[in-house]
Parts: structure tokens; C-alpha cells; sequence
């Protein structure tokens, strides 16, 4: 069986030490924990980066640390502190994550930045050419990768290769900014298959391959010369069951045995048993619309006064690149609107915000998820968003109402959510009132459609049809060069 190789930046696992022990943790973000439940049925290996600069440890640890991966199924890309300045947090997270989002105020062109980002693709690129065999499929996954397609075309034409990419494709007249534009797309199109998570990131992708290159686009194919390259829209999913098994686990142990998060958060509910508890769980970006949500929630408590003691928000935010400086004034913002609000509408039997900055264990995360009757979800720009998937996987008696943000891809599998648009606060604080006080025969109604949705297309068939399509364009291709 030909084996089919992942290719990333960030690895399924994360290097964490402590007290001198190197140990491994899952690595928070769509990508790792979608791909991490499907990548053992490939065969192949996941080449990524660490996580961490290779200075930070002795040569003796790196090995370990490439010891422990290797036995995890991943091939490790070493990068030095300078690439990670210039690579990861430069090109990757100053400016196209910022472009790609519509952030065009924070993005850095930098050329010493886009420097790196090629010397470190093409690290990818021959690690990953080491490490396959004839007949193999690559698959490469986001935008710290754009390059690597081509790049591993260009020596190896027979590789089938995959691209999926995880963020938003941005429409033409903001990816027409960047001054590495063309290589990036030419990057892009050494792929044989190009997958995004909407048909409208696919459309601004086709568009701007029109508009630089001019290639004939036939329905989604695009020709170039010898070749066609495909691309198509495959809205990422989750492990619907896992989280669906683990949300009904944790209502057996909770009669049984009380966690200290649940505890806690007891205690909320301890005051006044109608309180009701709404959630947002994301890392702490700004294309989240954290400071949104924030400012919103307090217009609603503004408004409606009724509900000063009745209603809390568990506002859950792990920390992500935080060397970025916009990340960093990100987190100094949260943290003054917080402390504004619970200043503002607080007492001491009442927090109107509970804020915690960390990473949580897969089983707090379900139980928050169970626990909540409300998701606040207010992205300003979001590729997916798998949190709010989780969410509705994880309400066991199909209560709880969804709060979306129509920017963000998932938004287009649920219809049935309250959907806002994240700028209008004083829109986002009557849906939270409409939420808080929709019927339980809705909110049932509601969440039945998208359960039904979503567990038919989890992550497994996601992944299932992204290879089938990839297998596909490898008999096109075939087909193509024998006419
Ligand atoms: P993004 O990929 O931009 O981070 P997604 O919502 O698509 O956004 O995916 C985030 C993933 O990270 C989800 O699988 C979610 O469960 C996980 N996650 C987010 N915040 C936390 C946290 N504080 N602790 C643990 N996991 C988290
Ligand atoms: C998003 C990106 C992923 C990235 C993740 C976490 O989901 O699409 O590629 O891995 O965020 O960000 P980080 O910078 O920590 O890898």
C-alpha cells in the first residue's frame, strides 16, 4: 500500500519541560487536533518542527526529543532561533496570517522575514523528499507551507501531492498586497490538489490564479501546460464520536466524582441556581474577536440589568505566539476589559467574567462543553473554527444554543445557530439575551439538525475524501500526460 506522508509546522505533539523532564503534550489549534485523529490510518510519517529552537536544548536532548517523536509517527524539522524570529514568527505570523485574515494594519513585508520563509520551506521540502518512497502521496498542510508544493514537484514530478489549507483564502484585491504574491501561488500550484474549507476561499484562490497567471480554468481545474491542477472545497471536520463518548462519560462521573474544574465552577451556580453559563473557548488571536465579544457582553449586562447575577462568562483563551507584539497588546486588552467589566457589574457572590489564560486537558475541555447553555463564538475572521463543532458534538441532551460569528467558515453548516456579525455588539448582546431565553423545544429543534450535520461528515470522512480526490487527480494526471 502506497503511504501517504503529512507535512506541517506545527506536530501533532508540543515539547514541554519541566523541572529538567522533557515530556510531550498535544499541540492546541485546528490543524494538530483534526489531523492527529486521522494521520495513524496513512502509514506514513508527519514531518513538522517541534515547536521549540533547536539553541534552547543540548544536542543530547534534541535527540531525545526526536526520539520521542519518532516513536509518535513524526519526522522532526529542526529550526534555530533565527528562523523562528524570521520564519514562524515573522513571515508565517506578521505577515501572512495577518493578510490572510484581513488584517492588513498588522502585516510586516519584511523581506528578511520572506527570506526565511523560502530557505526554511525548502527544509521541509528536502526532509520530506528523504523520507518518501516511490509511489508515495505527500499531503501539506497551511500557510507557513505554501512554498513546499513546488518545491518537492520540482524534484520529484511523479509525487502526487495534496495542499490543504487551513485559514481563510483571502479575495484577490488583499492577496494582490503581497509582493511574494506569485511565488506563493506558484508555490501553491505544484500541488495536484488544492483544498480549502469553503467554496469561497476556493473562488478567491481561482481568481487570483486568473487574474497573475492568466492560466484556463475549466470549472475548478486549472491547466498549466503539461499538468492540471485541481482545487476544492472539503470544510474540515471533527472526531464527532470522541467527543460525543467522552461528553456522556463525563455526566456518569459527575455523578460519581467531581473534578476540581467542576467544583469550581459549582460555585457559580451556587448563588443562584438559574444562573446560566456561557462559554468561548479559542487561543488568545485577534482574528477571534475576543475584545468584541468582551465589549458585547457588556452592553448586554448594560441593557438588561436582570441579568447581572444570572449570567457568566467563561471566557477560556490559551496562549498563542506570544513573541508577536500584536498578540501581546492582544492579551494586555483582554485582560483591561475583564477587569473593566467584573469591576464594573461584579460582587462578591458575582464575577460576570471568568477568565482563564491556559491550555485545559481534553476532559475539562468536554466538561466545560457540556457544562455551558451557551457558545459565544465571535471570530472577526476564522479559516473553520472547530470549536464551535466541539460544542455541538458535546450536548448530549441536544440542549444549548450556538452563537456564530458569520465570519468564520463553519458558519456555512450552521444555519441553524445565531448567527451575528461580530462588529455590531449591540447584535451580538440581543443574541445573547435570545439565546439565554430561547425554549428548550428550539434549542433541541436547533442543535438535532446540526448534530445530524456534523456526525456524518466527521474529520475521518473529511480526510477520506481529500484522499480520494487526491487518488483521483493522480489517474487525471495519467491520463493527462498519456493523450
Ligand atoms: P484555531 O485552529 O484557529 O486555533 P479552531 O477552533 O479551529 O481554531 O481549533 C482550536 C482547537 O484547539 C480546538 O480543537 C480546541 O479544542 C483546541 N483548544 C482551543 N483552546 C484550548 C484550550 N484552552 N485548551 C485546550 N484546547 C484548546
Ligand atoms: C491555526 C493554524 C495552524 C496552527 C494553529 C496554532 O489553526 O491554521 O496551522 O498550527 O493555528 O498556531 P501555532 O502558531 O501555535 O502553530
Amino acid at each position: 500500500m502506497n503511504k501517504l506522508h503529512i507535512v506541517s509546522n506545527r506536530l501533532p505533539f508540543s515539547i514541554v519541560t519541566q523541572q529538567d523532564q522533557i515530556s510531550l503534550k498535544p499541540s492546541v489549534g485546528g490543524l494538530a487536533t483534526g489531523m492527529k485523529s486521522v494521520y495513524k490510518d496513512f502509514e506514513g510519517r508527519w514531518i513538522g518542527w517541534p515547536g521549540v529552537a533547536t539553541e534552547d536544548f543540548s544536542a543530547s536532548d534534541f535527540e531525545k526529543i526526536d526520539t520521542m517523536l519518532q516513536k509518535e509517527g513524526c519526522e522532526t524539522v529542526p529550526l534555530s532561533s533565527y528562523e523562528v524570529e524570521t520564519f514562524y514568527e515573522g513571515f508565517c505570523n506578521r505577515t501572512i496570517w495577518p493578510l490572510f485574515h484581513y488584517f492588513n494594519q498588522y502585516v510586516d513585508y519584511s523581506p528578511e522575514f520572506w527570506e526565511s520563509y523560502v530557505k526554511v520551506n525548502q527544509k521541509f521540502a528536502d526532509k520530506t523528499i528523504e523520507v518518501i518512497d516511490d509511489g508515495d502521496y505527500v499531503w501539506v498542510h497551511d500557510y507557513q507551507l505554501m512554498l513546499v508544493p513546488g518545491m518537492i514537484k520540482k524534484k520529484r514530478p511523479d509525487i502526487i501531492i495534496g495542499f490543504f489549507l487551513h485559514i481563510p483564502f483571502p479575495s484577490y484585491e488583499v492577496f494582490r498586497f503581497l509582493p511574494w504574491r506569485n511565488e506563493i501561488l506558484e508555490g501553491l500550484l505544484g500541488a495536484d490538489l488544492v483544498g480549502f474549507h469553503t467554496y469561497d476561499y476556493e473562488r478567491h484562490f481561482l481568481s487570483s490564479v486568473r487574474r497573475l497567471f492568466g492560466y484556463e480554468i475549466s470549472f475548478n481545474r486549472i491547466h498549466i501546460e503539461e499538468r492540471i491542477v485541481l482545487a476544492d472545497a472539503f470544510p474540515m471536520g471533527i472526531d464527532y464520536d470522541k467527543f460525543h463518548n467522552a461528553a456522556l462519560q463525563t455526566i456518569s462521573k459527575t455523578l460519581r466524582e467531581k473534578s476540581q474544574l467542576h467544583q469550581e465552577l459549582e460555585k457559580v451556580f451556587f448563588v443562584s441556581p438559574e444562573r446560566k453559563l456561557i462559554l468561548s473557548i479559542d487561543r488568545l488571536d485577534y482574528s477571534k474577536g475576543i475584545p468584541h465579544r468582551l465589549r458585547a457582553f457588556e452592553k448586554f449586562l448594560e441593557k438588561y440589568p436582570e441579568y447581572r447575577t444570572k449570567a457568566t462568562l467563561v471566557m477560556l483563551a490559551v496562549p498563542s505566539r506570544n513573541s508577536v507584539p500584536q498578540y501581546q497588546q492582544l492579551k494586555r486588552e483582554v485582560e483591561e476589559l475583564v477587569g473593566r467589566i467584573n469591576g464594573l457589574y461584579g460582587s462578591v457572590n458575582y464575577s460576570p467574567v471568568w477568565y482563564f489564560y491556559r491550555s485545559l486537558p481534553f476532559e475539562n475541555l468536554v466538561e466545560l462543553y457540556s457544562m455551558s447553555d451557551v457558545a459565544l463564538l465571535t471570530p472577526v475572521r476564522d479559516g473553520m473554527n472547530l470549536v464551535a463543532k466541539e460544542y455541538v458534538a458535546s450536548r448530549i441532551n441536544q440542549t444549548g444554543v450556538m452563537i456564530i460569528s458569520e465570519m468564520t467558515g463553519v458558519v456555512k453548516e450552521m444555519a441553524e445557530a445565531i448567527v451575528i456579525n461580530p462588529n455590531n455588539e449591540d447584535e451580538v448582546a440581543e443574541a445573547i439575551k435570545q439565546a439565554l431565553e430561547m425554549p428548550v423545544d428550539e434549542q433541541r429543534a436547533r442543535m438535532a439538525v446540526i448534530q445530524n450535520r456534523l456526525k456524518r461528515y466527521d474529520v475521518f470522512k473529511w480526510a477520506e475524501q481529500f484522499v480520494a480526490s487526491l487518488k483521483r487527480i493522480a489517474q487525471i494526471q495519467r491520463d493527462f500526460i498519456s493523450k
